[in-house]
């Protein structure tokens, strides 16, 4: 961010999420890019940010996407999404939102428990429909991630596990509206330890073989998203190394003749694109150490109160000499902390503080506590 575009925030109400959409562009590209030579098909996870500015650009480079509510499937429609690459996931879908799949003719249900097949089966006999599921199943893997953003342990309430394969396989015998069409699979999130998706692809071999056995031909396997980037340093790398990433399952996923592999990526298409940016309220001298109070809180940005997630900060406005600080939001709680023991640069009230790598569950999980405002976006 240079000195020009800070200038042109003079005026603009604080905080607000800034978005670099020229990033958004070339990261989009190159995720694309590199899926395309090696056949992989996109579809975006519209709830990491389902700005609709960034939502057009996604699918316009041709991004299936990933919902996890009818409304994300709705809103993704109305940026341009093409229904036949929806995937929709979800351990609780209702009735009403099912029935927005179905209308719409979505790509597959990412079918998450017996009773979900049940019902989706229900709703589309009761509209003369077939639908295409997937089952999603849950590997028992370690994403080596933070727990609530861990999702493939068998002590997950996410996907149906190995030993209940046999009453599903009992059941797709007797859901005469639901054909199954893959497997999906998603261990968690912001995942850098490479070892994990390699692990991934091994259960999924042996998953994709048992089925195989068992007489189903299916044409596609999923295997979500969880790709990590780097919060410490955003400028070194700010797009994820998707090459590496997609290495990883050519390397060790065997795929029948003919199966296309899906991958649902997030936050490694919008983190580092979005930044939230607040202004210095005010500086508090401590007994032992000095606070910066923003005007941006835990409402705006929850994941340092919620995983302890750790956004680079920085300061904008100064060049003064470095000092330490905790950087904190004005809500009433101590969990409203941005970070502790920050070196930034000698900070005043007025000041921009940026914390970057915002774009992925930032604005989507912002809230009204306190009765804040929903912050802005500017691009
Ligand atoms: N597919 C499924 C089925 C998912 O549940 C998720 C994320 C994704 C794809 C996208 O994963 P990604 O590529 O973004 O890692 N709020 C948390 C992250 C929650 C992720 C939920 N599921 C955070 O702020 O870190």
């Amino acid at each position: 961010m240079n000195r020009t575009v800070i200038e042109k925030w003079a005026d603009t109400v604080t905080p607000f999420y800034y978005y670099d959409l020229d990033l958004l562009r070339q990261t989009v590209e190159t995720a694309k890019k590199e899926a395309d030579r090696r056949g992989y098909i996109l579809h975006y996870a519209t709830k990491a940010n389902a700005n609709p500015k960034l939502l057009k650009i996604i699918f316009a480079a041709g991004f299936g996407t990933d919902c996890v509510s009818g409304n994300e499937i709705l809103r993704s429609l109305e940026c341009g999404a093409d229904p036949g690459q929806i995937t929709f996931a979800g351990v609780g879908k209702t009735d009403a939102e099912i029935n927005i799949g179905l209308d719409n003719g979505i790509f597959t249900f990412n079918c998450e428990s017996i009773p979900e097949m049940e019902n989706i089966n229900r709703l589309a006999e009761a509209k003369g429909k077939t639908a295409d599921v997937s089952i999603r199943i849950n590997p028992d893997v370690d994403a080596k991630t933070h727990e609530y953003i861990s999702t493939g342990k068998k002590e997950n309430k996410f996907g149906i596990s190995a030993w209940d394969f046999d009453k599903v396989i009992a059941k797709l015998k007797v859901l005469k509206n639901l054909n199954l069409i893959s497997l999906h699979f998603h261990v968690g999130s912001q995942i850098t330890d490479m070892s994990v998706f390699a692990e991934v692809c091994l259960r999924v071999n042996s998953f994709n073989q048992w089925f195989k056995e068992q007489g189903f031909d299916l044409a596609h396997i999923n295997v979500g998203g969880g790709l990590g980037i780097d919060y410490q340093t955003p400028d070194r790398n700010p797009i994820p190394d998707f090459a590496a990433y997609f290495a990883v399952f050519e390397q060790n996923l065997k795929l029948y003749p003919g199966q296309k592999l899906h991958f649902e990526p997030g936050r490694s298409i919008v983190a580092q694109c979005g930044s939230l940016i607040s202004r210095v309220l005010y500086v508090k001298e401590g007994k032992t150490k000095d606070f910066v109070i923003v005007d941006a809180g835990m409402s705006d940005l929850i994941r340092p109160a919620l995983y302890h997630a750790h956004h680079h900060i920085e300061n904008l406005s100064s060049d003064g000499a470095e000092k330490i600080y905790d950087v904190v939001g004005p809500i009433c709680e101590s969990s409203d902390c941005f970070d502790k023991d920050v070196p930034l640069p000698e900070t005043k009230r007025g000041d921009f503080i940026a914390l970057r790598s915002a774009g992925a569950y930032g604005e989507v999980m912002a809230s009204q506590y306190n009765l804040r405002l929903i912050p802005d976006s500017v691009f």
